[in-house]
Protein backbone atom coordinates (compact mmCIF):
# COMPACT_ATOMS: atom_id res chain seq x y z
CA UNK A 1 0.00 0.00 0.00
CA UNK A 2 0.77 3.59 -0.79
CA UNK A 3 1.09 5.68 2.62
CA UNK A 4 1.82 9.27 2.86
CA UNK A 5 3.35 10.83 6.17
CA UNK A 6 2.27 14.40 7.14
CA UNK A 7 4.86 16.68 8.97
CA UNK A 8 8.91 17.07 9.39
CA UNK A 9 10.43 16.61 12.67
CA UNK A 10 11.85 13.64 14.44
CA UNK A 11 8.54 12.23 15.36
CA UNK A 12 7.81 11.51 11.41
CA UNK A 13 11.27 10.82 10.80
CA UNK A 14 10.34 7.82 13.30
CA UNK A 15 6.93 7.35 12.10
CA UNK A 16 8.37 6.70 8.66
CA UNK A 17 11.13 4.86 9.81
CA UNK A 18 8.79 2.26 11.52
CA UNK A 19 6.30 2.39 8.65
CA UNK A 20 8.88 1.25 6.32
CA UNK A 21 9.54 -2.15 7.99
CA UNK A 22 6.17 -3.23 7.39
CA UNK A 23 5.21 -5.34 4.65
CA UNK A 24 2.26 -3.88 4.21
CA UNK A 25 3.63 -0.91 2.48
CA UNK A 26 5.29 -0.23 -0.74
CA UNK A 27 5.56 2.97 -1.25
CA UNK A 28 6.33 5.97 0.78
CA UNK A 29 6.41 9.52 1.19
CA UNK A 30 6.30 12.16 3.52
CA UNK A 31 5.36 15.68 3.09
CA UNK A 32 7.54 18.26 3.71
CA UNK A 33 10.03 15.22 5.60
CA UNK A 34 13.42 16.26 6.11
CA UNK A 35 16.86 14.91 5.39
CA UNK A 36 16.55 11.47 6.99
CA UNK A 37 12.68 11.16 6.33
CA UNK A 38 14.07 10.69 2.07
CA UNK A 39 16.54 8.28 2.92
CA UNK A 40 14.89 5.06 4.55
CA UNK A 41 14.60 1.87 3.09
CA UNK A 42 11.53 0.39 2.64
CA UNK A 43 11.16 -3.60 2.74
CA UNK A 44 10.17 -3.46 -0.88
CA UNK A 45 13.96 -1.58 -1.62
CA UNK A 46 12.18 1.24 -2.63
CA UNK A 47 13.51 4.37 -1.17
CA UNK A 48 11.11 6.98 1.19
CA UNK A 49 10.07 10.27 -1.13
CA UNK A 50 9.97 13.55 0.23
CA UNK A 51 6.83 15.74 -1.16
CA UNK A 52 7.40 19.51 -1.08
CA UNK A 53 3.94 20.56 0.63
CA UNK A 54 4.13 22.22 3.72
CA UNK A 55 1.84 20.32 6.44
CA UNK A 56 -0.94 22.74 6.44
CA UNK A 57 -1.18 23.38 3.35
CA UNK A 58 -4.31 21.04 3.26
CA UNK A 59 -5.71 21.14 -0.22
CA UNK A 60 -2.64 20.75 -1.66
CA UNK A 61 -2.04 17.51 0.60
CA UNK A 62 -5.80 15.95 -0.23
CA UNK A 63 -5.13 16.86 -3.95
CA UNK A 64 -1.84 14.90 -3.92
CA UNK A 65 -3.44 11.76 -2.11
CA UNK A 66 -6.25 11.85 -4.08
CA UNK A 67 -3.99 12.09 -7.35
CA UNK A 68 -1.60 9.31 -6.21
CA UNK A 69 -4.20 7.07 -4.77
CA UNK A 70 -2.76 7.23 -1.34
CA UNK A 71 -3.90 3.93 0.55
CA UNK A 72 -3.35 5.68 4.14
CA UNK A 73 -2.52 9.20 5.46
CA UNK A 74 -0.50 9.08 8.93
CA UNK A 75 -0.61 13.14 10.64
CA UNK A 76 1.71 13.65 12.96
CA UNK A 77 1.96 17.87 14.03
CA UNK A 78 -0.77 19.17 15.59
CA UNK A 79 -1.67 22.09 13.25
CA UNK A 80 -3.04 20.13 10.33
CA UNK A 81 -5.17 17.86 12.80
CA UNK A 82 -6.52 21.62 14.38
CA UNK A 83 -7.28 22.61 11.01
CA UNK A 84 -9.30 19.78 9.95
CA UNK A 85 -6.96 17.36 7.76
CA UNK A 86 -9.00 14.52 8.98
CA UNK A 87 -12.45 16.05 7.89
CA UNK A 88 -10.93 16.97 4.67
CA UNK A 89 -9.50 14.10 3.42
CA UNK A 90 -12.18 11.94 4.54
CA UNK A 91 -14.82 14.03 2.80
CA UNK A 92 -13.08 13.16 -0.32
CA UNK A 93 -12.81 9.50 0.42
CA UNK A 94 -9.09 8.83 1.32
CA UNK A 95 -8.40 7.01 4.50
CA UNK A 96 -6.81 8.70 7.14
CA UNK A 97 -5.36 8.37 10.94
CA UNK A 98 -5.73 11.24 13.38
CA UNK A 99 -8.66 12.36 15.46
CA UNK A 100 -10.92 14.92 13.56
CA UNK A 101 -11.30 18.47 14.23
CA UNK A 102 -13.95 18.01 16.82
CA UNK A 103 -11.81 15.11 18.67
CA UNK A 104 -8.80 17.43 18.28
CA UNK A 105 -10.22 20.16 20.68
CA UNK A 106 -8.09 18.57 23.03
CA UNK A 107 -5.13 19.64 21.11
CA UNK A 108 -5.84 22.68 20.44
CA UNK A 109 -7.91 23.93 23.52
CA UNK A 110 -7.08 24.15 26.41
CA UNK A 111 -10.39 25.47 27.81
CA UNK A 112 -12.24 22.71 25.75
CA UNK A 113 -9.65 20.24 27.78
CA UNK A 114 -9.87 21.64 31.38
CA UNK A 115 -14.05 21.93 31.25
CA UNK A 116 -13.88 18.66 29.98
CA UNK A 117 -11.86 16.95 32.59
CA UNK A 118 -13.86 18.95 35.01
CA UNK A 119 -17.33 17.54 33.89
CA UNK A 120 -16.05 14.03 33.77
CA UNK A 121 -14.00 13.42 37.43
CA UNK A 122 -10.69 13.39 35.48
CA UNK A 123 -8.27 14.26 37.96
CA UNK A 124 -6.50 17.29 37.35
CA UNK A 125 -5.20 20.32 39.14
CA UNK A 126 -7.27 22.94 40.61
CA UNK A 127 -8.28 25.20 38.00
CA UNK A 128 -10.67 27.83 36.65
CA UNK A 129 -11.23 29.27 32.72
CA UNK A 130 -11.49 32.63 32.31
CA UNK A 131 -11.65 35.75 29.62
CA UNK A 132 -11.97 38.06 32.51
CA UNK A 133 -9.13 39.51 33.85
CA UNK A 134 -10.42 40.58 37.18
CA UNK A 135 -11.86 37.11 37.57
CA UNK A 136 -8.50 35.63 36.87
CA UNK A 137 -6.76 38.15 39.21
CA UNK A 138 -9.51 36.82 41.83
CA UNK A 139 -8.65 33.46 41.10
CA UNK A 140 -4.73 33.90 41.37
CA UNK A 141 -5.50 35.48 44.06
CA UNK A 142 -6.77 32.35 45.93
CA UNK A 143 -4.07 30.05 44.48
CA UNK A 144 -1.70 33.12 46.56
CA UNK A 145 -0.33 33.22 42.52
CA UNK A 146 1.53 29.94 42.43
CA UNK A 147 0.18 29.01 38.91
CA UNK A 148 0.60 27.62 35.40
CA UNK A 149 -1.06 29.91 33.25
CA UNK A 150 -2.39 29.26 29.68
CA UNK A 151 -2.98 30.27 26.83
CA UNK A 152 -5.85 28.44 25.56
CA UNK A 153 -5.18 27.87 22.00
CA UNK A 154 -1.90 26.29 20.20
CA UNK A 155 0.82 28.70 21.02
CA UNK A 156 4.04 26.03 19.47
CA UNK A 157 4.70 25.04 23.13
CA UNK A 158 5.36 28.73 24.46
CA UNK A 159 1.72 29.31 25.81
CA UNK A 160 2.48 28.34 29.62
CA UNK A 161 3.73 30.34 31.57
CA UNK A 162 4.85 29.43 35.79
CA UNK A 163 4.45 31.79 38.51
CA UNK A 164 5.16 31.90 42.09
CA UNK A 165 4.02 35.37 43.30
CA UNK A 166 0.84 37.12 43.22
CA UNK A 167 2.50 40.69 41.03
CA UNK A 168 3.69 38.23 38.67
CA UNK A 169 0.67 35.77 37.83
CA UNK A 170 -1.32 38.90 37.56
CA UNK A 171 1.56 40.55 35.14
CA UNK A 172 1.05 37.29 33.59
CA UNK A 173 -2.98 37.58 33.17
CA UNK A 174 -2.97 40.75 32.13
CA UNK A 175 -0.38 40.16 29.37
CA UNK A 176 -2.25 37.84 27.98
CA UNK A 177 -5.89 38.79 28.34
CA UNK A 178 -5.63 42.77 28.28
CA UNK A 179 -2.50 43.43 26.32
CA UNK A 180 -2.61 40.09 23.68
CA UNK A 181 0.72 38.80 24.36
CA UNK A 182 -0.35 35.71 22.62
CA UNK A 183 -2.79 37.38 19.86
CA UNK A 184 -6.07 35.24 19.68
CA UNK A 185 -4.73 31.74 21.29
CA UNK A 186 -4.42 34.00 24.79
CA UNK A 187 -7.84 35.29 24.60
CA UNK A 188 -8.96 32.70 26.78
CA UNK A 189 -7.19 31.16 29.33
CA UNK A 190 -6.62 28.55 31.83
CA UNK A 191 -5.20 28.82 35.45
CA UNK A 192 -4.48 25.88 36.74
CA UNK A 193 -2.69 25.69 40.43
CA UNK A 194 0.96 24.97 40.38
CA UNK A 195 1.68 21.27 40.66
CA UNK A 196 4.75 19.55 42.18
CA UNK A 197 6.14 16.08 41.38
CA UNK A 198 7.30 14.38 38.87
CA UNK A 199 6.43 14.52 35.00
CA UNK A 200 5.48 11.60 32.78
CA UNK A 201 4.39 11.10 29.57
CA UNK A 202 1.11 8.79 28.96
CA UNK A 203 0.38 8.10 25.20
CA UNK A 204 -3.02 5.97 24.13
CA UNK A 205 -3.56 4.91 20.85
CA UNK A 206 -7.51 5.08 20.67
CA UNK A 207 -10.52 3.88 18.44
CA UNK A 208 -13.50 5.63 20.10
CA UNK A 209 -14.14 2.93 21.89
CA UNK A 210 -10.73 1.41 23.31
CA UNK A 211 -8.02 3.12 24.46
CA UNK A 212 -4.94 0.84 24.97
CA UNK A 213 -2.41 2.23 27.33
CA UNK A 214 1.73 2.48 26.18
CA UNK A 215 4.49 2.04 28.49
CA UNK A 216 5.50 5.41 30.27
CA UNK A 217 7.88 7.83 29.08
CA UNK A 218 9.61 11.17 29.85
CA UNK A 219 10.53 14.10 28.03
CA UNK A 220 12.60 16.45 29.12
CA UNK A 221 11.37 19.92 28.16
CA UNK A 222 13.68 22.53 29.38
CA UNK A 223 16.67 23.63 27.57
CA UNK A 224 19.57 22.87 30.15
CA UNK A 225 20.52 20.41 32.29
CA UNK A 226 18.49 19.89 35.83
CA UNK A 227 16.01 21.24 34.29
CA UNK A 228 16.96 24.82 33.97
CA UNK A 229 16.59 27.43 31.45
CA UNK A 230 13.67 27.94 28.78
CA UNK A 231 10.94 25.68 28.05
CA UNK A 232 11.79 23.92 24.32
CA UNK A 233 9.53 21.46 22.73
CA UNK A 234 11.63 18.96 24.69
CA UNK A 235 15.38 18.33 24.39
CA UNK A 236 15.31 13.96 24.96
CA UNK A 237 13.00 11.36 26.24
CA UNK A 238 13.03 7.87 26.79
CA UNK A 239 10.86 4.91 27.68
CA UNK A 240 10.00 3.25 30.10
CA UNK A 241 10.50 5.80 32.77
CA UNK A 242 10.69 3.60 36.17
CA UNK A 243 8.69 5.91 38.46
CA UNK A 244 5.60 3.76 38.14
CA UNK A 245 5.48 -0.23 38.29
CA UNK A 246 3.41 -2.03 35.51
CA UNK A 247 0.43 -2.15 37.64
CA UNK A 248 0.35 1.23 39.04
CA UNK A 249 0.88 3.18 35.55
CA UNK A 250 -2.12 0.61 34.47
CA UNK A 251 -4.45 1.95 37.22
CA UNK A 252 -3.16 5.44 36.34
CA UNK A 253 -4.10 5.36 32.99
CA UNK A 254 -7.48 3.72 33.80
CA UNK A 255 -8.15 6.51 36.18
CA UNK A 256 -7.68 9.09 33.59
CA UNK A 257 -8.25 6.78 30.27
CA UNK A 258 -12.21 5.68 31.47
CA UNK A 259 -13.75 8.54 32.47
CA UNK A 260 -12.55 9.88 29.22
CA UNK A 261 -13.38 7.69 26.97
CA UNK A 262 -17.10 7.57 28.67
CA UNK A 263 -17.08 11.02 28.78
CA UNK A 264 -16.12 11.28 24.74
CA UNK A 265 -19.06 8.49 24.19
CA UNK A 266 -21.49 10.76 26.38
CA UNK A 267 -20.59 14.20 24.05
CA UNK A 268 -20.52 12.09 20.70
CA UNK A 269 -17.00 12.52 20.20
CA UNK A 270 -15.75 10.43 18.13
CA UNK A 271 -11.56 10.40 18.82
CA UNK A 272 -9.65 7.90 16.56
CA UNK A 273 -5.94 8.26 17.13
CA UNK A 274 -3.27 9.30 19.71
CA UNK A 275 -4.04 10.63 23.23
CA UNK A 276 -1.31 12.09 25.06
CA UNK A 277 -1.84 13.29 28.73
CA UNK A 278 0.77 15.09 30.43
CA UNK A 279 0.47 14.09 33.81
CA UNK A 280 2.05 14.88 37.22
CA UNK A 281 2.69 12.65 39.53
CA UNK A 282 1.79 14.81 43.07
CA UNK A 283 1.69 13.77 46.48
CA UNK A 284 -2.23 13.51 46.18
CA UNK A 285 -1.94 10.78 42.76
CA UNK A 286 -1.58 11.74 39.15
CA UNK A 287 -2.86 15.00 37.78
CA UNK A 288 -3.68 15.31 33.90
CA UNK A 289 -1.32 18.83 33.62
CA UNK A 290 -3.10 18.73 29.37
CA UNK A 291 -3.97 16.43 27.03
CA UNK A 292 -2.29 16.55 23.45
CA UNK A 293 -4.02 14.68 20.64
CA UNK A 294 -0.93 13.21 18.89
CA UNK A 295 2.43 11.35 19.49
CA UNK A 296 4.96 13.54 21.68
CA UNK A 297 7.85 14.70 20.17
CA UNK A 298 10.17 13.21 21.48
CA UNK A 299 8.36 10.63 22.74
CA UNK A 300 8.04 8.65 19.58
CA UNK A 301 11.47 8.29 18.71
CA UNK A 302 12.21 6.69 22.23
CA UNK A 303 8.56 4.25 21.91
CA UNK A 304 8.64 3.16 18.38
CA UNK A 305 12.13 1.54 18.68
CA UNK A 306 10.62 -0.70 21.18
CA UNK A 307 7.02 -1.33 19.45
CA UNK A 308 6.51 -4.47 18.36
CA UNK A 309 3.28 -4.27 16.19
CA UNK A 310 3.34 -3.73 13.02
CA UNK A 311 2.44 0.12 12.75
CA UNK A 312 0.11 -0.23 9.89
CA UNK A 313 -2.04 -2.51 11.56
CA UNK A 314 -2.24 -1.06 14.79
CA UNK A 315 -3.33 2.25 12.96
CA UNK A 316 -5.80 1.00 10.75
CA UNK A 317 -7.31 -0.66 13.47
CA UNK A 318 -7.09 2.80 15.32
CA UNK A 319 -9.58 3.94 12.27
CA UNK A 320 -11.38 0.90 11.93
CA UNK A 321 -12.69 0.66 15.65
CA UNK A 322 -10.96 -2.68 16.44
CA UNK A 323 -8.54 -2.28 18.58
CA UNK A 324 -9.87 -4.32 21.19
CA UNK A 325 -8.96 -7.21 19.48
CA UNK A 326 -5.27 -5.75 18.31
CA UNK A 327 -3.21 -6.03 21.53
CA UNK A 328 -0.59 -3.54 21.88
CA UNK A 329 3.14 -5.60 22.45
CA UNK A 330 6.45 -3.86 23.61
CA UNK A 331 10.02 -5.20 23.68
CA UNK A 332 11.14 -4.50 27.08
CA UNK A 333 14.51 -2.86 26.02
CA UNK A 334 15.28 0.89 27.00
CA UNK A 335 15.13 3.36 24.44
CA UNK A 336 16.53 6.67 24.96
CA UNK A 337 16.72 9.87 22.47
CA UNK A 338 18.90 12.62 22.74
CA UNK A 339 17.54 15.62 21.40
CA UNK A 340 20.58 17.64 19.43
CA UNK A 341 19.64 21.55 18.65
CA UNK A 342 20.88 24.39 16.92
CA UNK A 343 22.46 27.42 18.69
CA UNK A 344 20.26 30.16 19.71
CA UNK A 345 17.03 26.94 20.69
CA UNK A 346 14.48 27.73 21.73
CA UNK A 347 14.78 31.27 20.48
CA UNK A 348 15.16 31.45 16.79
CA UNK A 349 18.24 29.67 15.52
CA UNK A 350 20.67 29.86 12.47
CA UNK A 351 20.09 27.26 9.34
CA UNK A 352 22.17 25.69 6.79
CA UNK A 353 25.10 24.48 8.94
CA UNK A 354 26.70 20.89 7.49
CA UNK A 355 26.41 18.19 10.05
CA UNK A 356 29.72 16.03 10.01
CA UNK A 357 29.85 12.20 11.42
CA UNK A 358 25.79 11.31 10.49
CA UNK A 359 27.62 8.53 8.22
CA UNK A 360 29.56 7.17 10.62
CA UNK A 361 26.55 6.29 12.59
CA UNK A 362 24.32 4.37 9.56
CA UNK A 363 23.31 1.32 9.61
CA UNK A 364 24.24 0.31 13.60
CA UNK A 365 22.38 -1.85 15.80
CA UNK A 366 20.19 -0.42 18.18
CA UNK A 367 20.75 2.96 17.07
CA UNK A 368 19.00 5.78 15.22
CA UNK A 369 20.14 9.15 14.09
CA UNK A 370 16.06 10.73 13.62
CA UNK A 371 16.07 13.56 11.58
CA UNK A 372 14.14 16.58 12.48
CA UNK A 373 15.20 20.25 11.44
CA UNK A 374 17.55 18.78 8.69
CA UNK A 375 17.64 19.22 4.98
CA UNK A 376 19.60 18.00 1.87
CA UNK A 377 22.32 20.98 0.25
CA UNK A 378 24.32 19.96 -2.34
CA UNK A 379 24.42 16.97 -1.63
CA UNK A 380 25.58 17.52 1.73
CA UNK A 381 22.97 17.34 5.05
CA UNK A 382 22.30 20.44 7.17
CA UNK A 383 20.39 22.07 9.87
CA UNK A 384 17.25 23.86 9.32
CA UNK A 385 15.86 24.21 12.23
CA UNK A 386 15.74 24.38 16.28
CA UNK A 387 15.21 20.72 17.09
CA UNK A 388 17.80 19.17 14.54
CA UNK A 389 18.50 15.31 15.61
CA UNK A 390 17.72 12.87 17.83
CA UNK A 391 20.02 10.36 18.84
CA UNK A 392 18.41 7.29 19.80
CA UNK A 393 19.39 3.83 21.15
CA UNK A 394 18.08 1.19 22.95
CA UNK A 395 19.58 -1.52 24.93
CA UNK A 396 18.49 -4.16 28.08
CA UNK A 397 19.03 -1.15 30.48
CA UNK A 398 18.35 2.82 30.51
CA UNK A 399 21.69 3.25 31.33
CA UNK A 400 23.30 1.19 28.66
CA UNK A 401 20.74 2.76 26.29
CA UNK A 402 22.28 6.01 27.86
CA UNK A 403 26.01 5.39 27.04
CA UNK A 404 25.29 4.17 23.76
CA UNK A 405 23.11 7.39 22.73
CA UNK A 406 25.61 9.95 24.28
CA UNK A 407 28.69 7.84 22.27
CA UNK A 408 26.47 8.53 18.92
CA UNK A 409 26.04 12.18 20.09
CA UNK A 410 29.88 12.41 20.81
CA UNK A 411 30.28 11.75 16.75
CA UNK A 412 28.28 14.33 15.47
CA UNK A 413 29.56 17.60 15.06
CA UNK A 414 27.90 20.70 13.80
CA UNK A 415 28.56 24.26 14.53
CA UNK A 416 27.05 26.07 17.69
CA UNK A 417 25.09 22.45 18.29
CA UNK A 418 23.61 22.06 21.47
CA UNK A 419 21.94 19.01 23.75
CA UNK A 420 21.96 18.17 27.46
CA UNK A 421 24.12 15.38 29.02
CA UNK A 422 21.48 14.42 31.47
CA UNK A 423 18.40 12.66 29.56
CA UNK A 424 17.71 9.63 31.55
CA UNK A 425 19.46 10.75 34.71
CA UNK A 426 16.00 10.99 36.19
CA UNK A 427 15.09 7.84 35.82
CA UNK A 428 18.55 6.12 36.78
CA UNK A 429 18.78 8.08 40.28
CA UNK A 430 14.92 6.99 41.30
P1 LIG B 1 1.49 22.05 29.04
O1 LIG B 1 1.74 22.54 27.62
O2 LIG B 1 0.13 22.42 29.55
O3 LIG B 1 1.86 20.61 29.24
O4 LIG B 1 2.55 22.84 29.91
C1 LIG B 1 3.93 22.91 29.55
C2 LIG B 1 4.78 22.54 30.74
O5 LIG B 1 4.52 23.42 31.82
C3 LIG B 1 4.48 21.15 31.29
O6 LIG B 1 5.20 20.19 30.60
C4 LIG B 1 4.90 21.29 32.72
O7 LIG B 1 6.31 21.11 32.86
C5 LIG B 1 4.56 22.71 33.06
N1 LIG B 1 3.22 22.78 33.70
C6 LIG B 1 2.03 22.85 33.07
N2 LIG B 1 1.02 22.90 33.96
C7 LIG B 1 1.56 22.85 35.18
C8 LIG B 1 1.04 22.86 36.51
N3 LIG B 1 -0.26 22.97 36.77
N4 LIG B 1 1.93 22.78 37.52
C9 LIG B 1 3.25 22.70 37.30
N5 LIG B 1 3.82 22.68 36.07
C10 LIG B 1 2.99 22.76 35.02
N1 LIG C 1 6.98 16.13 24.09
C1 LIG C 1 6.31 17.37 23.98
C2 LIG C 1 5.30 17.40 22.94
O1 LIG C 1 5.25 16.57 22.05
O2 LIG C 1 4.46 18.29 22.99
Amino acid sequence: MKVLVVGSGGREHALVWKLASSPHVTELACAPGNAGTSGVFLRSGNLATNVPIAADSLEALRDYAVHHRIDLTVVGPDNPLALGIVDLFQAAGLRIWGPNRRAAQFEYSKAFSQDFMLRHQIPTARSGVFTDAAAARRFVAELEGRCAVKADGLALGKGVLLTHSISEAEKTVDDMLLRGSFGQAGSRIVIQELLEGIEISLHALCDGKTAHLFPTAQDHKRISDGDQGLNTGGMGAYSPAPFLDDATLNQVGRAILDPWLAGCASEGIDFRGLLYPGVMLTANGPKVLEFNARFGDPETQAYLPRLENDLVEILSASIDGTLDQTPLRWSPMACLCVVIASEGYPGSSPKGRPIHGLNDLLNQPQLQVFHAGTTCKDGEVVTAGGRVLGVTAWAPTLQKAQEAAYNACDKICFDGMQFRRDIGAKGLRY
